[in-house]
């Protein structure tokens, strides 16, 4: 028999992150024995225990958790760091723990980078001009504001060579592309530049995030090409601009922890993996982003307890997914390739319940995602048609958690309702709802709420969430093997990591 615990569980200890061991207590061995006597799970059955009903309770528990984080942010918020965070961490490990002789449990704990943005200014010659500053961008010095004259960087500003001599002292005007923001912000600082204004290389504005900090980092803002071309113009003409940045910001590190339960049957080498995300933005409770995938992976697994399964079951719960998808991307950077290769697919469940709702699935391609990706969309596809709903393919671009499995070789996909998209009156006649309007109209905002949940969707997708766990805590079969842990597939090049532009 088996080690009961889990490889997972020491694949994950490293020096800077503190692991507990699952659960163990002595009634385990027995536990496995009896979940033999339990029926193999079947999915009619395990989605007939979904009801909308018990999805709300759960939703108002999660809300008033939120409140917690009142004190410190003036209104409900479970954000990495807060108490409303912490809350909603210790309501899925004491709801799971109830089931300790089922799952093994495990904390993972990390150091997420955490930023605050209170107040911003750019002055370019003698007019304010709109700016975002970047997320995780460091503070003007001492947060005041810093008065230089505007400098043209060359290309991309990627490079050192693209920083003119007296870009030391100056705020440095740069073109997006090419390379990340945060790389530009570095190349600044590094140039001796005081501050960085990245102008968009498209039409619109232009807000996103510098991602880790760097010490050469300077203060950098965003602005639109539009704002942007007359003072080009009058830089190329010669023309000296005086100007001045204003940032003040904090950057600062804080513990944060993602929740794993494995089920201790099924055959331990061949796991499906699901996951949500358990924290939310600071500005608001995230009921629907992503309350609602977390919680109906919790009553999922919940449910799952009254069976067993032939294969291993790996629930997860992400922190700092909103801050750039950082416990995925901590997880998977954690596994050794022996850990990685287990994990036959991972299935990604983010915002279930928008109220302007479209029954959305990740176009994920065995052509360019791992292999296995394009079977696990079709399963979501053929149970949407088989319950006669409409959905429509959504870019697998890189928005969420699903992330870094793809690029470490692992198949993935998975499904959501809709973010701060436009929907079209095609849509609105396949899903009802309003045109023109987004699909999440409080998506980062204060009214993420209960409210902001449609039940009916919720319900449907938790359904074909727990489908999707029955089907493969049942079989592999017909289900491609994994192959390697690298992904040979083709990398797109897109401008997300997490919810946020970071190039
Ligand atoms: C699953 O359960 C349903 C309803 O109880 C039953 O009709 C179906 O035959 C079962 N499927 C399998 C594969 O056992
Ligand atoms: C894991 O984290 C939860 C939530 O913070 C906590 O309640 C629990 O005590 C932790 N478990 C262990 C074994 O450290
Ligand atoms: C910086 O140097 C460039 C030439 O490399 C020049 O065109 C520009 O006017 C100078 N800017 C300032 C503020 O001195
Ligand atoms: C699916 O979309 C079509 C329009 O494309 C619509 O006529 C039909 O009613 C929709 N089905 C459902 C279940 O909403
Ligand atoms: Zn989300």
């Amino acid at each position: 028999m088996k080690s009961l615990i889990p490889l997972l569980a020491l694949s994950t200890i490293v020096a800077s992150s503190t692991v507990q061991r699952p659960l163990q207590d002595a009634s385990s061995s027995e536990a496995v024995v009896s979940s033999k006597s339990r029926p193999l799970v079947n999915s009619t059955q395990l989605q007939g225990h979904i009801h909308s009903d018990n999805l709300l309770k759960r939703a108002k528990e999660l809300y008033k958790i939120a409140e917690l984080g009142t004190a410190e942010y003036g209104h409900p918020t479970r954000v990495i760091g807060s108490e409303g965070h912490a809350g909603t961490l210790n309501y899925l490990y004491s709801t799971l723990s109830q089931y300790s002789d089922y799952y093994d449990i495990s904390n993972q704990t990390f150091y997420a980078t955490l930023g605050k943005i209170f107040g911003s200014r750019l002055v370019l010659g003698s007019a304010q001009v709109t700016a975002s500053p970047m997320s995780l961008t460091p503070p003007t010095p001492k947060k005041e504001p810093v008065y230089a004259p505007l400098v043209l960087v060359a290309n991309e500003g990627c490079n050192p060579s693209d920083y003119p001599k007296n870009a030391t002292g100056s705020i440095a005007l740069i073109r997006r592309g090419i390379c990340s923001f945060g790389a530009k912000s570095e190349a600044a600082g590094r140039a001796g530049a005081l501050a960085a204004v990245v102008y968009n290389n498209y039409p619109g504005s232009l807000s996103g995030t510098l991602g880790d900090p760097s010490k050469y980092h300077v203060a950098t803002v965003g602005i639109s090409n539009e704002d942007a071309q007359p003072y080009i113009k009058d830089l190329e003409a010669g023309k000296i601009i005086p100007s001045s940045v204003w940032v003040d910001a904090i950057v600062r590190r804080t513990p944060t922890t993602n929740i794993i339960a494995q089920t201790k049957g099924g055959d331990q080498a061949n796991c499906v993996m699901a996951g949500g995300h358990s924290d939310s933005v600071s500005e608001g409770p995230g009921i629907n982003d992503d309350g609602t995938g977390s919680l109906s992976l919790l009553e999922i697994a919940v449910h799952l307890t009254k069976y067993s399964t032939e294969n291993c079951v790996r629930f997860a719960w992400w922190a700092g997914e909103e801050e750039g998808l950082l416990g995925s991307d901590y997880y998977v950077s954690q596994l050794s390739s022996e850990e990685n290769m287990k994990i036959r697919l991972f299935m990604d469940y983010d915002m279930m319940a928008s109220p302007n709702y479209a029954y959305q699935v990740y176009d994920a391609r065995n052509s360019r995602n791992p292999v296995g990706s394009q079977e696990l969309r079709d399963l979501y596809i053929d149970w949407y048609t088989a319950n006669g709903l409409n959905y429509t393919y959504i870019p697998f671009d890189g928005r969420s958690d699903y992330d870094a499995f793809i690029k470490h070789g692992i198949p993935g996909g998975g499904i959501a309702t809709g973010a701060e998209g436009i929907k079209t009156q095609k849509e609105v006649d396949m899903f009802g709802g309003r045109a023109g309007a987004w699909y999440d109209p409080c998506y980062h905002q204060l009214c993420d709420d209960v409210q902001n949940c449609n039940l009916g969707a919720w319900e449907i997708n938790t359904k074909l969430i727990a489908h999707s766990i029955a089907t493969y805590a049942v079989t592999f079969d017909g289900f491609p093997k994994r192959t390697s842990v690298k992904t040979d597939a083709v990398t797109e090049d897109s401008p997300y990591h997490g919810p946020e532009l970071f190039m």
